[in-house]
C-alpha cells in the first residue's frame, strides 16, 4: 500500500499532516513529529511583529477536546524565518515537507509575512485568515467574508511563489461561499477547519474559565463539523482540501479522505496521544485502506459523494 499523497505538486509520504498552532514554533518538535511518521508538519502562524499570549488560562482540556485562547503568541516572521530554515533542513533529510503558517493584521501584512517566511523556502504556505482568538483586538477575522478572504488571497499569492493554503473558519453560514472566493483569488489549496468558538463557564467562579473569555474548540467534539465543510468545499472548488478538525485515529482521518480531503491536519490528538500520534494515524490509515480494499489515499478520496 502506498500513503504517498501530492498537494499542490508537493510529495508527502503520508497524507496525515501536522496541524498549525499546536506545538508552537519550534524547530525541534516539528522535526521529532516527522521523526515519528507524520507526512508533513505546519508550523504556528508567524505575524508580522511579535505577538504575545493572552493571559492564562489560555488551553483547557474538557473532556471532548481542548478549548484555546493563546491569541497567536509568536516570535515575528523575522525571527522564525531562520527556525523555520533549521527545520526546513532536517526535514528535507526526512523527506518531510515543511508548511509555514503565516498571520497578520492587515492584507498587505499578510503579504510582508509571506514574503519573510518565503526565504526560508517552506514546501507551502499555510495563509491562516481564521484565527477566532483575537476578534477582541482586531475585529472579525478575514474568513468571515468572501470579500476579505479574496483579498489577502490575491495579496499573498502576489507576494510569493510557495503555492499557498488559505484556512478558512467553520464560524460561517455557507463555507464553501468563502472557498470558491479564494480559489478564484489565487488559493493553490484549501485548510479547513479552523477551530470552532465557544465558551466554558467556571460555575464556582461564575464567569467565563478563558482569560480571553471565549475561545476555539478542537478535538473530537467537532469532527462531524469539520467533516461536513470539507465535504461542502470537495463540491466547490477545484483545488486540494487539507481536512482538519478532531482527526484522532485512522478511521477518523479515513472519514476526511471520503469526505474529499488530500491531507489530514492532526492538532488536538498530539494531547491525547502523544507526539507519535501522527505516525500512529497513518498507519492505522494504511491498514484500514488495505482492509477495506482500496489501494492508495486517491482511491478513497471523495468517494462519500453521492448523487441523489
Ligand atoms: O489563539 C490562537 O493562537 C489560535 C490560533 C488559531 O486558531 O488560528
Amino acid at each position: 500500500m502506498t500513503l504517498q499523497s501530492d498537494c499542490c505538486g508537493v510529495y508527502f509520504p503520508n497524507p496525515i499532516v501536522l496541524a498549525s498552532g499546536i506545538l508552537g514554533t519550534e524547530a525541534g518538535l516539528l522535526v521529532r513529529v516527522a521523526r515519528s511518521g507524520a507526512g508533513g508538519v505546519t508550523s504556528k502562524s508567524a505575524s508580522p511583529r511579535h505577538r504575545t499570549r493572552h493571559p492564562n488560562p489560555t488551553v483547557l482540556d474538557w473532556g471532548y477536546g481542548l478549548i484555546n485562547a493563546v491569541g497567536l503568541a509568536n516570535p515575528g516572521v523575522a525571527a522564525e524565518a531562520p527556525i523555520l530554515r533549521a527545520a526546513k533542513a532536517e526535514l528535507q533529510r526526512l523527506g518531510v515537507p515543511l508548511i509555514a503558517s503565516i498571520f497578520a493584521e492587515t492584507v498587505a501584512g499578510f503579504a510582508f509575512a509571506a514574503e519573510t517566511v518565503g526565504r526560508a523556502a517552506p514546501d507551502l504556505i499555510e495563509v491562516n485568515i481564521s484565527c477566532p482568538n483575537v476578534g477582541h483586538e482586531l475585529g472579525k477575522p478575514f474568513a468571515l467574508e468572501p470579500e476579505s478572504a479574496a483579498q489577502v488571497t490575491a495579496a499573498v499569492k502576489k507576494a510569493t511563489e510557495i503555492p499557498i493554503i488559505v484556512k478558512l473558519s467553520p464560524n460561517v453560514t455557507d463555507i464553501a461561499e468563502i472557498g470558491a472566493a479564494v480559489e478564484m483569488a489565487g488559493a493553490d489549496a484549501i485548510a479547513a477547519i479552523n477551530s470552532v468558538a465557544g465558551m466554558l463557564i467556571d460555575i464556582h467562579a461564575g464567569r467565563p474559565i478563558l482569560a480571553n473569555l471565549e475561545g476555539g474548540i478542537s478535538g473530537p467534539a467537532i469532527r462531524p463539523l469539520a467533516v461536513l465543510a470539507v465535504y461542502k468545499l470537495y463540491e466547490a472548488v477545484n483545488v486540494p482540501i487539507i481536512g482538519i478538525g478532531g482527526v484522532s485515529t485512522g478511521a477518523d482521518a479515513l472519514e476526511m479522505i471520503m469526505a474529499g480531503a488530500t491531507l489530514v491536519g492532526v492538532g488536538s490528538a498530539v494531547r491525547s496521544r502523544g507526539l507519535e500520534a501522527l505516525g500512529t494515524i497513518a498507519t492505522e490509515l494504511d491498514a484500514l485502506l488495505a482492509e477495506l480494499g482500496y489501494t492508495s489515499p486517491d482511491d478513497a478520496r471523495g468517494i462519500a459523494h453521492v448523487t441523489s
